[in-house]
């Protein structure tokens, strides 16, 4: 379980959060959804330590991320994007890599052949496709095996197939009572897996319980100026 609070971050100027407050039970998946640029990517280098937090107080199964530092991000799993993979090593040596990191007894092999990945794991990731690699990050997540999964944007580039493939994965990781946290443009995604959508808005977290509603209306209903408030704006604009 992942409990947040008082959560508050900012660039310079820029507010990204402001006092947020939520917590993650085991074995759930929550999507993380809002425009670019809002905070989402923000947020998970925060609860994985990556950016510095003041007054915030964040324990992930009972373990503060400052006293406790080692014991709380061995129970978590966060790898940015595919910019953060090493360019001349192949996906087996990624996966090698991070069982040896996380103490962890998962068997590679089986994770290739689960992620179809049997013909490119000795290919280097500099000549790999986008979605390539985005298998082998999946494939990272679940060689770890850790408790908490962060996971920015993990269906980006993929073809339709593996599109279905992810989710059946993420929701088998469920099962097994990880907690994910996924940030995602893709509504229809997060409509099909999400047990609870965190919409990230005015620097806060507004949640809703997925009960099978349109998720793309509700994304709509949050974030898309209404036009009376963008004829505003425009007026205002013209002023200038
Ligand atoms: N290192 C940084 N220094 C200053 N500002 C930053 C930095 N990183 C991000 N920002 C700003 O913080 C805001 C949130 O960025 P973030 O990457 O968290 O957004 P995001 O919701 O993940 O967007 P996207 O959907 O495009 O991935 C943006 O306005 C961005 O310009
Ligand atoms: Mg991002």
């Amino acid at each position: 379980m992942l409990k947040v609070e008082n959560l508050s971050f900012a660039f310079k100027n820029k507010p990204i959060l402001s006092d947020v407050n939520f917590t993650i039970n085991n074995g759930v998946i929550i999507g993380l959804v809002a425009p670019n640029g809002t905070g989402k990517t923000t947020l998970l280098r925060l609860l994985s330590g990556l950016l510095p937090h003041g007054a915030a107080r964040l324990t992930l199964n009972t373990y503060d991320q400052q006293k406790q530092r080692t014991k709380y991000l061995n129970q978590m799993f966060f790898i940015e994007s595919s910019n953060h993979l090493y360019q001349d090593l192949t996906a087996k040596d990624h996966l090698l890599y991070v069982k040896a990191m996380w103490h962890s007894s998962i068997d590679v092999q089986q994770v290739i052949n689960e992620l179809g990945m049997t013909s490119y794991y000795k290919v280097k990731i500099k000549n790999m496709s986008l979605g390539m690699k985005q298998h082998v990050i999946l494939a990272m997540y679940l060689v770890s095996n850790a408790q908490m999964l962060l996971i920015d944007e993990p269906l980006n580039g993929l073809d339709p197939t593996s599109i279905q493939l992810f989710e059946q994965i993420f929701k088998e990781l469920r099962q097994q009572g990880k907690s994910l946290l996924v940030s995602s443009h893709q509504m229809d995604s997060v409509g099909r897996i999400c047990d609870v959508v965190y919409f990230l808005h005015d620097q806060k977290i507004q949640p809703l319980v997925n009960t099978g509603q349109d998720m793309m209306a509700e994304y709509m209903s949050i974030f898309l100026q209404r036009p009376q408030e963008q004829e505003a704006g425009d007026e205002r604009a013209n002023q200038v």
